[in-house]
């Protein structure tokens, strides 16, 4: 890869996405909404891709906010058209946010390797796990999207669920309902040391704790203090029931973030 000195400038690209935006706009107020809180998240995500790309070299930083910037174009034109966030009630966001990448030539500056790593890692950024066989930077490059998202899927969500109710986002709670408690099997799945499916979630508390579950998905140990720094998972137990069962959940999830935060400091 390049060194620094022949570092594309990132500034047309970011216009441009300032102008999809912008492509988007409309007087329905809740739709708006939903594409500022969109808009808003990619800015976070380009911040704290980079906030983790730190140290790995100026070419990878760049692909980071390359990535980052483009990873959710998808959500535009899947809010409009469906008018929810969940995937499996519409489109796989991740897979059209790609086909616009190519759609509108938005990678033409790069070199063709670099394009196809950070469309692979556009693509995949929101499958379950990381497929296997990757090449290495394509693997670097997704591991750090999935971790960077993650960390303002936890902002918007703490921040949707402590606004009031006329002032939320509707697509941010994925529409399930404020039952009390939380299910079995997404507490079996945490207590288990393992992520939640989302198809395994029956209210807005089982949403709270697969959001927890992404805690044993992190990648980069950036990531881990910056969860630690912003106290994620304090402000998720302070939304969840105060139930034995959740308590012990989030307790073990407490101790695995300690280790793993340990391990990265030795
Ligand atoms: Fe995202």
């Amino acid at each position: 890869m390049n060194d620094a000195a022949s570092l594309p400038d990132l500034a047309p690209l970011r216009d441009w996405f300032s102008s999809y935006c912008d492509s988007f706009r409309t007087s329905d107020l809740e739709v708006q909404r939903n594409f500022d809180l969109k808009q808003e998240h990619t800015r976070n995500v380009c911040r704290d891709a980079l906030l983790i790309a730190h140290g790995m070299g100026p070419r990878f930083e760049m692909l980071a906010e390359v990535a980052a910037l483009c990873h959710d174009l998808g959500r535009f034109p899947q809010f409009r058209d469906y008018h929810t966030f969940k995937d499996s009630e519409s489109l796989n966001h991740a897979h059209l946010s790609a086909h616009i990448m190519k759609q509108h030539h938005v990678l033409d500056f790069l070199p063709d390797e670099e394009r196809g790593c950070i469309e692979v890692a556009v693509r995949m950024h929101n499958a379950f796990l990381v497929p296997q066989g990757l090449p290495a930077v394509t693997e670097d490059l997704l591991r750090l999207l999935r971790d960077a998202d993650k960390l303002d899927i936890w902002r918007v969500f703490i921040e949707y669920f402590n606004a009031p109710e006329a002032e939320r986002a509707s697509g941010a709670g994925l529409g399930f309902p404020d039952l009390p408690g939380c299910s079995a099997e997404p507490l079996a799945a945490v207590a288990a040391g393992r992520m939640v499916q989302l198809s395994t979630l029956k209210s807005l508390n089982d949403f709270k704790l697969l959001q927890v579950s992404w805690i044993y998905d992190i990648n980069y140990p950036a990531t881990l203090r910056l969860i630690r720094e912003r106290s994620v998972l304090e402000r998720f137990r302070a939304m969840l029931p105060r139930d034995r069962e959740v308590l012990d959940v989030l307790a073990q999830v407490s101790c695995h973030l300690d280790g793993k935060l340990r391990d990265a400091a030795e």
